[in-house]
């Protein structure tokens, strides 16, 4: 989707839509206004309030008016990132319903906005923008478009918004162009994550995972190191090695490292499961819903959509990925439940669930970061459990931390990302529940608290860092239903979570 800033006549901007976006308070007090310079009766607006994501569609009279479709879009208060966000995607979802391709979006009072919401202009036109381009997309490059009829149709068969003109006065021209920019840095960082996310098992392996790497370190700027099997065995990645052994593709592990120009605030390690399909291995899943475990890559690929942002950005902060990639399959090969073996960290783990993987991948991970980089943080993201699912649903992830301070930053960013983080607890209590007799620890722990075991699990492996969270990601990262979001697969969760925490960072 292009996107233009002008501050010409709003009356001479053309386009298939003309969108006039208004607060509660101006649909009543500025509406008429408005209206009477497109031909339109007032009486409209009885039937609008302005609530964030309303929408009230009318036609101008007239002879040839520029843009005859005029959209009235509610912004509830102007008060919050989120009434933006919500008029943002409920703007595109209309577009797409009425088949434009360009729309013209009336901004004139975003400084008046960013005063009621005590938010910079620029960020109100970032948040606008990376609503917009989030809800515009689509997964659509495997359908080859030889079953559709009609033109101008994206390959499913619905037309495509193809340019977003956002019109500003004069003197907010600059801000909201930032803004654009930023904003589109993001959502194109979230949106490389959903297609990463979409990606199929026979479509993206760990090899592909880290050339996806290598491509996006390409465009930021950020370097891109990968490690084939044969360098994972002489690192003695024991865990990402043991799971890799039912596979027919070798495993990947991958890092990226973007530098900004100056001395950086703080070091950065993101860690994420790069499991490209879960089967269960030996412990193979049930068949009912395990098409869905291609999403088990999500936390890979979100660490790949977050340096290539975080580079984009130019955020002051040193930023480091690490990606542990393979898929979890049974063959003769297989490792066993019951098998015990030797982590990068020299800790041996008895494999109680060949199911329970993505710990035994990123234990090397964890362990490998803080040992190589002494980073001042470090933030996992896994699709790690189904019992994070069972406490918190598909909206927020786990979030379990040992710094009180770090865990309060990711909390606020989350909130005002959108992708919600809750704690739970990394309490002494739950160590009992992963003992094993044979070996230091076990891969599973006992029933009940599912969620945590896994963390407490992966905390063994980070040395005693004093910075360390773990984001569990199961519930969140993938939309299995069309359900209540427009669109099912990747949902590009963390990114913004995470670049809200970054950007924070001083
Ligand atoms: N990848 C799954 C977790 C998952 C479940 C992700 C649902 C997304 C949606 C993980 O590897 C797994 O299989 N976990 C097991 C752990 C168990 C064997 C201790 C689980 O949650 O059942
Ligand atoms: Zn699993
Ligand atoms: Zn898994």
């Amino acid at each position: 989707m292009k996107i233009t800033v002008t501050k010409g006549a709003l009356k001479n901007l053309k386009g298939d839509l003309l969108v006039l976006l208004m607060t509660r308070k101006e649909s009543k007090k500025e509406a008429e206004k408005k209206l009477s310079m497109f031909d339109i009766a007032p009486a409209a607006l009885k039937d609008f309030n302005g609530k964030a994501g309303e929408s009230l569609l009318l036609y101008q009279n007239g002879s040839k008016p520029k843009s005859p479709r005029v959209l009235l879009l509610g912004l509830g208060d102007a008060a919050k990132a989120d009434d933006f966000r919500k008029s943002s995607e409920a703007l595109v979802r209309r577009s797409v319903l009425l088949k434009v391709k360009k729309l013209v979006l009336d901004c004139s009072s975003i400084s008046a906005w960013s005063a009621t919401s005590g938010e910079p202009t620029s960020m109100l036109a970032e948040y606008l923008v990376d609503a917009a381009k989030n809800a515009s997309y689509r997964f659509d490059r495997l359908k080859s478009g030889k079953l559709d009829k009609g033109k101008d149709s994206g390959k499913d068969g619905k037309v495509l918004l193809k340019e977003l003109c956002i019109r500003a006065n004069a003197g907010s021209l600059k801000a909201v162009q930032e803004g654009v920019h930023r904003g589109s840095i993001i959502a194109e960082a979230g949106n490389l994550v959903r297609d990463l996310v979409n990606m199929p098992g026979n479509l993206l392996n760990a090899e592909e995972i880290s050339e996806a790497a290598e491509d996006s370190g390409r465009k930021s700027g950020c370097k891109v190191t990968v490690y084939q099997k044969e360098e994972i065995e002489k690192l003695g990645m024991g865990g990402l090695l043991a799971v890799n052994k039912g596979s027919k593709a070798p495993p990947t592990f991958t890092i990226l490292d973007y530098k900004p120009h100056c001395e950086p605030v703080a070091t950065v390690a993101i860690i994420g499961k790069g499991v490209t399909f879960d089967s269960g291995g030996i412990s193979l899943k049930p068949a009912s819903g395990m098409g869905e475990m291609k999403c088990d890559m999500a936390g890979g690929a979100t660490v790949i959509g977050t340096l290539e942002a975080a580079a984009r950005l130019e955020l002051p902060v040193r930023v480091l990925g690490l990606i542990p990639a393979t898929d979890n399959m049974p063959g003769g090969a297989a490792q066993k439940p019951g098998d015990v073996i030797t982590t990068y960290s020299g800790i041996t783990v008895e494999v109680g669930n060949t199911d329970a993987e993505g710990r035994l991948i990123l234990a090397d991970a964890l362990t490998y970061a803080v040992r190589e980089y002494k980073p001042d943080t470090i933030i996992d993201l896994a699709t790690l459990t189904g019992a994070c699912i069972v406490a918190l649903g598909y909206g927020v992830a786990g979030m379990f931390s040992n710094d009180d301070s770090l865990a309060a930053a990711l909390y606020e960013a989350g909130k005002h990302s959108g992708d919600k983080v809750w704690r739970m607890p990394l309490w002494e209590e739950y160590d009992e529940l992963i003992k094993s007799e044979v070996a230091d620890v076990h891969n599973i722990g006992g029933k009940g608290a599912g969620a945590v075991t896994a963390a407490k699990f992966l905390e063994k492996f980070t040395e005693g860092h004093a910075s360390w969270a773990h984001l569990d990601i199961a519930g969140p990262a993938f939309s299995a239903s069309k359900g209540t979001k427009p669109v099912s697969g990747g949902t590009g969760f963390g990114v913004r979570l995470l670049l809200a925490y970054l950007r924070e960072l001083k």
